[in-house]
């Protein structure tokens, strides 16, 4: 049975001034997952939090904290934001020589392991490891920055891997990140996706407007 939509918005969007209360409101607004952008200056072009950030917003929120490594090399750091308190840890095909090993690592560490795809990498890369991953991450924008739009020609992506999870019978989410709105959501959501990252459009408004944010994108299918 398809699980219900869940809403994983990215603090990437949030005020960095005011993270805890930020992550407070978010979680009391109905978010499912916190989505934590990680991010190194030379995997992608941008430089966002390490693990003491991740472990100083613990305390913040019960929630399922969803931690996307955009870094490389990888390996090194994965004890790190294991013991900081990520429940997820998604990493790129592309962050380390073996994917494989990467993945049971984080098996190891007792954590939810998930891969995530760029737009130009292969759905084969994922299809390689399903044995093995609790999540699938499709990435609908080039990753680096928030405010990105959509690029549709992952939804391609999204219906084939919904085909392959589905025929495997695991229990793996199938995630998309990047330029999710009101608009695009839905298009997700048909195409097979059950977990939406949002961080302009779950951040929009300030937080009395979070709740409404979440619903709507949730509804939205
Ligand atoms: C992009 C990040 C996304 C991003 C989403 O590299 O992985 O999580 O913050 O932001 P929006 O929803 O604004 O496209
Ligand atoms: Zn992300």
């Amino acid at each position: 049975m398809r699980k219900p939509v869940r809403i994983a918005p990215s603090i990437l969007s949030a005020d960095f001034a005011r993270l805890g209360e930020e992550v407070r409101a978010i979680d009391a607004a109905g978010a499912d997952y916190i989505h934590v952008d990680v991010m190194d200056g030379h995997f992608v072009p941008n430089i966002t939090i390490g693990p003491s950030v991740l472990k100083a917003l613990r305390p913040h929120s019960r929630k399922v904290f969803d931690v996307h490594l955009m870094i490389s090399p990888v390996d090194p750091y994965l004890p790190g934001f294991a013991d900081a308190g990520a429940d997820i840890i998604t990493v790129h095909p592309e962050a380390g020589p073996h994917l494989h090993r990467t993945l049971q690592t984080v098996k190891g560490l007792g954590k939810k392991a998930g891969v995530s795809l760029n737009p130009a990498t292969p759905v084969e890369a994922a299809l390689s490891v399903l044995d093995m991953v609790d999540l699938v991450l499709v990435m609908s924008v080039n990753p680096g920055f928030g405010g990105q739009s959509f690029i549709a020609s992952q939804l391609d992506k999204i219906s084939r891997l919904r085909a392959a999870i589905d025929a495997c019978g695991r229990e793996i989410d199938l995630e998309v990140d990047g330029g999710i709105t009101i608009e695009t959501a839905p298009l997700a959501i048909q195409a097979g996706a059950d977990v939406l990252v949002a961080g302009t459009a779950s951040f929009a408004g300030g937080a009395d407007a979070y709740a409404g944010n979440i619903a709507r994108l949730r509804a939205s299918g």
